[in-house]
């Protein structure tokens, strides 16, 4: 069968990866991919109509649509509607990523454990709320704004300027009409993914994310540096116990509202003292999280989503590596802010055979590769050990370079310090 997978990103990359390692599958076309991927058709992924006839012309039997924004504009329902079997949440199940307010009152309606919020789309009402608020805040922009319209905050003044940020001065663009002002937790975070049918939930293993620009977890917040799974945040017992009580209720919830989820779940959660939150859903795969826990699946990732598709998850088993993956991104000069493209990237036809390099913000021009954007490559090593994956991250990150190119040194560091502790 042929498959095409709509996005650009390194998540796409991974996803197209193994959809091709799939016994079934003849070809993988990406919409419109990446300079590592071939072969790709130049489509805006944004654009329904433009998705539905690339599919048509690649006579493809399944698309996988990767990123969140396709998917919040409905071109899962764009591809359905024109009979072409899809894989994705709808616009409306979308939803739960796409609408912070529509998400957190979600969670409120179905007891689905976060930190207690209120939304506003009034300017005064939201700061006086503020105003009446004792402990730290954050204030998060209603739409999607890609990993930025959230603001965590320490004091009281702090917030008020975040607030002015977000709604008045519109910084993360028209998502900031309306605001969720939530309390903040603290703890460490993991990502939890599921398969979903619209009925049935299948847990993924887990991963984290290192979200901040530099070392030591600080500076802005970026689409992620690096990732890595397994993590011994989310041991079996633990991800059975978020399924219960987070997965599987939302799941339940999507479908009793006439929004039935088929796609990837995504629960970011934190770990508090009192047991794991949602912190946000995500309706698709987590870049980088996709690249290091895709390659540790076993199992063939198209069976399980034409399952998905099918409604017919009840039953499946997923068969995961006991080893572990772990991603460093490498970013371009000046990301998370502007960046220039056209960047060369050299050493990428001297890596070891088998070396896994999944490409985001890349062209190829000829038989050269440059620069096209702020997330350039994510390198992933694999082995036995995070320890001894990490190494083979870095010693695959040492033998590419770009001019500027920089990455995270400390990718699964904090893993290793809470396995020695
Ligand atoms: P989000 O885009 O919602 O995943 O938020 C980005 C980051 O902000 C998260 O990964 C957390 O580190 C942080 N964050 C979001 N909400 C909260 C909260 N209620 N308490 C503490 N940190 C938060
Ligand atoms: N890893 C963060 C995200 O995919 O949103």
């Amino acid at each position: 069968m042929k498959v095409l997978v709509v996005g650009s990103g390194a998540r796409e990359h991974a996803l197209a990866w193994a959809a091709a390692r799939s016994p079934v599958v003849s070809s993988v076309v990406l919409a419109p991919g990446n300079g590592g991927t071939a072969p790709n058709v130049a489509v805006d992924p944004m654009n329904g109509a433009a998705v539905v006839a690339a599919a048509r012309e690649a006579r493809a039997d399944l698309v996988i649509v990767g990123p969140d924004d396709p998917l919040a504009a409905g071109v899962v329902d764009a591809l359905q509607a024109s009979g072409i079997r899809a894989f994705g949440p709808t616009a409306a199940a979308a939803q739960i990523e796409a609408s912070k307010v529509w998400s957190k009152d979600f969670m409120r309606r179905y007891g689905i454990p976060t930190a207690p919020h209120e939304s506003f789309d009034d300017l005064r009402a939201a700061h006086a709320f503020i105003d009446r608020q004792a402990g730290p805040l954050v204030v998060k922009a209603d739409g999607l704004t890609r990993g930025k319209g959230v603001i965590v905050c320490d004091t009281s003044d702090e917030a008020h300027q975040a607030l002015d940020q977000v709604m008045e001065q519109r910084a993360f663009g028209a998502g900031g009409a309306r605001v969720v002002i939530e309390q903040r937790l603290s703890g460490e975070e993991a990502s939890v993914f599921a398969l979903c049918d619209g009925e049935t939930a299948l847990p993924f293993e887990a991963g984290r994310d290192h979200k901040r620009i530099f070392d030591g977890d600080r500076g802005p917040n970026t689409g992620g540096m690096g990732a890595y799974s397994p993590t011994r945040l989310v041991p079996p017992d633990v991800l059975d116990d978020v399924m219960e009580r987070i997965v599987r209720p939302t799941i339940r919830g999507l479908a009793a509202e006439g929004r039935p989820f088929t796609g990837f779940l995504y629960a970011g959660l934190m770990f508090t003292a009192d047991g794991p939150q949602v912190i946000e859903f995500n309706a698709r795969m987590g870049d980088p999280e996709a690249q290091v826990i895709l390659p540790r699946l076993e199992s063939d990732l198209v069976e399980a989503i034409q399952a998905a598709v099918d409604g017919k998850l009840a039953g499946v088993r997923l068969r995961w590596s006991q080893r572990h993956a772990c991603g460093v991104c490498l970013a371009s000069a000046g990301y998370p802010e502007t960046v220039r493209d056209g960047v060369p990237i050299v050493g990428l036809d001297r890596l070891p055979p088998g070396a896994l390099v999944f490409h985001a913000g890349s062209e190829r021009r000829g038989d050269r590769v440059f620069s096209k954007g702020g997330r350039v490559l994510t390198v992933v090593g694999q082995a036995d050990s995070l320890v001894e994956a990490r190494a083979g991250a870095y010693r695959l990150a040492e033998q590419i370079s770009f001019e500027g190119a920089h990455y995270r040194k400390d990718i699964g560091a904090r893993e290793l310090a809470l396995a020695a502790a």
